[in-house]
Parts: structure tokens; sequence; C-alpha cells
């Protein structure tokens, strides 16, 4: 197999000489991110797969991103380099329970986090991300009832900055919802310079301790922009690569899931490599194929979020 500068190149070529464009999100590995055409959180993702001209979209994430991308765009080629590439989140939603749960509350309009698969989206009335779920959440009259899936940690974030009582769907972002109080506790008690952020899917007590609470982006604006030099940090690893680059003077602690390491790495979007990439672009392989009716469906409620924000 090529070298890693070798293996770049390879892409690069490939790429250029079938039309094809890479999306990677920042949770990525670092030279993933740096030979993606773009780099963004979800909601940023979501619309760039929708305005592209290119033949075929690599997208360098998870199942549901690419499936996203496939709905966004049905006429185009969507790739995952590693069809294994899923996520807990989406994993804590199927299609039968989720069915039952909304035939209960017949009179709830449902909003669903973009972290699910194609059958909770169709399932759905209206989608969100991270980015804009206070918006979304917004739109709907205060007397409407609503269902919040599948993340109860940033349903219930939603909920309290918004005064309202949406019915929760208990799934978890296996990543986020690690992250103990206790151990942040003492990193900011090490670190009095530091500011706190986290990312909406950690639990309740995390996000209490936090100066700041944000989508990836908004995390890395808020890096970019203050004038504080240190940062703890609650969510992916992946982000540091696109701080660091940002702001290089200024210092970046990832809170740690566990004792064995200074990381928090999502184990499905670190399945994702370069030679994945060069071999999933030389055979057009790992194709994400998803029936008209379900593409139709799921489309309803992403249009009516891009028709939002
Ligand atoms: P955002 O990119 O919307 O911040 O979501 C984070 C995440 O968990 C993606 O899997
Ligand atoms: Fe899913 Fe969490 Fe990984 Fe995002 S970080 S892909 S929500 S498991």
């Amino acid at each position: 197999m090529f070298k890693e500068n070798q293996l770049t190149k390879e892409i690069i070529n490939l790429k250029n000489k079938k039309n094809a464009i890479i999306l990677a999100h920042y949770y990525q590995l670092p030279e993933i991110q740096d030979i993606a055409d773009y780099v963004g959180d979800s909601l940023q993702l979501a619309k760039l797969s929708l305005n592209n001209n290119a033949n075929i979209i690599i997208f360098c994430g998870v199942h549901f991103m690419a499936e996203t991308a496939k709905i966004l765009s049905p006429e185009k080629k969507v790739l995952l380099p590693d069809l294994e590439a899923g996520c807990s989140l989406a994993d804590s939603c199927p299609q039968d329970k989720f069915k039952k749960f909304i035939d209960a509350h017949k009179d709830y309009k449902v909003i669903s986090y973009i972290n699910c698969t194609a059958e909770t989206k169709a399932l759905s009335d209206i989608i969100c991300t991270s980015s804009n779920a206070k918006e979304i959440v917004e739109s709907f009259p205060r007397d409407q009832k609503l269902i919040f899936a599948p993340d109860k940690n940033l349903g219930a974030y939603i909920n309290s900055i918004t005064n309202r009582s949406m019915k929760l769907w208990d799934g978890v972002c296996e990543v986020h919802d690690i992250l103990r109080a206790e151990r942040i506790m003492k990193l900011i008690e090490d670190n009095p310079d530091a500011k706190f952020i986290a990312h909406p899917e950690c639990q309740d007590n995390v996000l209490k301790l936090a100066d700041f609470v944000g989508s990836t982006s908004s995390m890395i604006k808020y890096t970019r922009e203050s004038s504080a030099k240190k940062f703890i940090i609650a969510t992916e690893t992946g982000i540091v690569h696109k701080m660091k680059h940002e702001s290089p003077e200024k210092e970046f602690i990832i809170v740690p899931s566990d004792e064995t390491c200074n990381c928090n790495d999502c184990p499905d979007m670190k399945k994702i490599t370069l030679e994945k990439i060069y071999n999933t672009l030389k055979y057009e392989n790992n194709e994400i194929y998803l029936n008209r009716n379900l593409i139709n469906e799921a489309s309803k409620p992403l249009k009516r979020m891009l028709k939002i924000s």
C-alpha cells in the first residue's frame, strides 16, 4: 500500500478524475479533515450535500449522515468508506418501537434529531440538529404537544432553555453520555483560567457546569472568538484539530472518557481511514442504497428543517 503522502495524492487524483467531493465531520481523524473538500457539523454537511455539483459524494462520517446526504441528493452516488460506521444514538431508536411510541401519542408532533436512521426520519414531522434545535422547537406554538427523539440529554437541555416539556425518547450518545461531572470539576479546579465548554449531548449535571453549551461548529466559533487562552472541552476528540488550526496559541483539554487515555473518541467516526477512502473511491463500493418511498418520506421533515434554518 502507499505511504500517507502518496495515498493522499492518489485520493485527490481519483477524486478529480471522477468528479467526486469529500465531505467530512469535525470528529474525523485529522488527516481526513485535511484532505476533505468541506469539513462541517451535521447541519453544514446536510446543506453541503444538497448544494454541490459532484457526481459522487464520499461521506467521511457515520451511516446516518451518509443516508441524509442520499435523501437530500438521491441522484448522486453516496459512498461511506466503512458501512459499519454506525451510531449508538441512531441505534437507540428502532423503527418498530418508535412507531408504537408515536401511535400512543396521537396529538403530538415529532421532532427528531438528525442523528437517527432514515426510517426514524420518515416517521417524524421535522428534523433538527444541535445547531438549530432551539429554533426548530420554537417554530411550534407553545401549546403544541411535542415528542423529541432520540437524544434525551439534548431534549432535556432544549426543554430547559425554552421552558417546554417535550416528551423525550430514551436514547443517548455513548460518547457524550459517559463524560462525568466529577472529573470535569477536578479539571476546572486544576485549571482556574480555563473556560469549560460542552456539547448538549452531555448529561444535565455536566451542562450545568459549562461556561458555554453549543453544537460542534458553535464550540469551534466560541474558542476562536473568546479572549480565554485555555479551554476544557466536553465532546469528541476530533474537534480539537480545527480549534488548534484556528487558534494555535490556545490550549485545549479534552475531557477524557475514562482513566486509560486523554481522549474521547467516537469508535464509529474513527472507523474511517485514508486507506478506506482510497479503496472506496477506486472501486466505488460501500454505496448507500435507500428505496424511493423511504427517500420521499424522509426528505419531507429534512426539507422542513432546511426551510426554517
Ligand atoms: P453536531 O455536528 O450537530 O454538533 O453533532 C455532533 C454529533 O454527535 C455528530 O455525530
Ligand atoms: Fe453517534 Fe455519538 Fe458517535 Fe455522534 S459521537 S456518531 S452521536 S455515537
